[in-house]
């Protein structure tokens, strides 16, 4: 039986004071909860977010990496240093990255085997734009960014990812896939994934839904059996709110 994983992904947003008063609220909001509970949380405010973590039940991830261990890359994280700080989770390749910062199949597939090489977990998002879903093409399009994504990787590692279905045309608009429409997805997701690695390893595969995710929705979503739990972002900017989807119970 796979547990519901819940993320948030703050995105650019959160200065450290927030983020050090929401995870003391969100720790204590959440406390009895048998789901997985992860804030990915902006660079400069991770190492307050460890610290407040600390001997609570949160896991703290980033958003993104660099696949190079170090050199002479300006401006960029490699996993090696999100691991030396206590960072265990990372999300690769989310829409916002491939659309606005050249991010590739080829560059998520790096930064995967990467993440592993230096044992952080990577949340590796999928997704279709509404030009593909209207096309038909939306199948195809996550399939193979999914297969793309876990190239190289050995049945050991694929297990143990976590993939975020993510689709672009729900994603800050307030639309949010009918909770059928995202079961079926991740289903071909799951499915993609038993062809190449087996049904075992399939089955034991976190696929989170991502694109509008609230309170008011969370339940009916995390009640289909392939949805695994949520990556979150505008929802998990308020920790009332986020708590309450975190608080899921089946
Ligand atoms: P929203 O929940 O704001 O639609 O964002 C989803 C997302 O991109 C999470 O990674």
């Amino acid at each position: 039986m796979r547990k519901k994983v819940i993320a948030g992904n703050w995105k650019m947003n959160m200065l450290p004071n927030d983020a050090i008063n929401f995870i003391e609220k969100l720790s204590i909001l959440t406390k009895d909860t048998q789901n997985e509970v992860i804030i990915c949380a902006p660079y400069t405010d991770l190492f307050y977010a460890l610290l407040m973590a600390q001997k609570t039940h949160i896991k703290i991830g980033a958003q993104n990496m660099h696949f190079e261990k170090k050199g002479a890359y300006t401006g960029e994280i490699s996993g090696e240093m999100l691991k030396a700080i206590g960072v265990e989770y990372v999300i690769i390749g989310h829409s916002e990255r491939r659309q606005y910062f050249a991010e590739t199949d080829e560059t998520v597939n790096k930064k995967v085997k990467a993440a592993y090489e230096v044992g952080l977990k990577p949340i590796v998002c999928v997704g279709e734009t509404l030009e593909q879903r209207e096309q038909g093409k939306a199948e195809q399009i996550i399939t193979d960014q999914t297969e793309k994504a876990l190239e190289g990787l050995s049945k050991q590692q694929v297990e143990t990812i976590i993939i975020a279905y993510e689709p672009i045309w729900a994603i800050g608009t307030g639309k949010t896939a009918t909770a059928e429409d995202a079961e079926n997805s991740i289903k071909a997701i799951r499915k993609k994934i038993a062809e190449q690695y087996g049904n075992d390893v399939a089955q034991k595969v976190i696929i989170q839904y991502g694109g509008s995710v609230k309170a008011e929705n969370s339940k009916e979503l995390f009640d289909m059996p392939d949805i695994d739990g949520g990556l979150v972002g505008g929802a998990s900017l308020i920790a009332d709110e986020f708590a309450e989807i975190v608080n899921y119970k089946g």
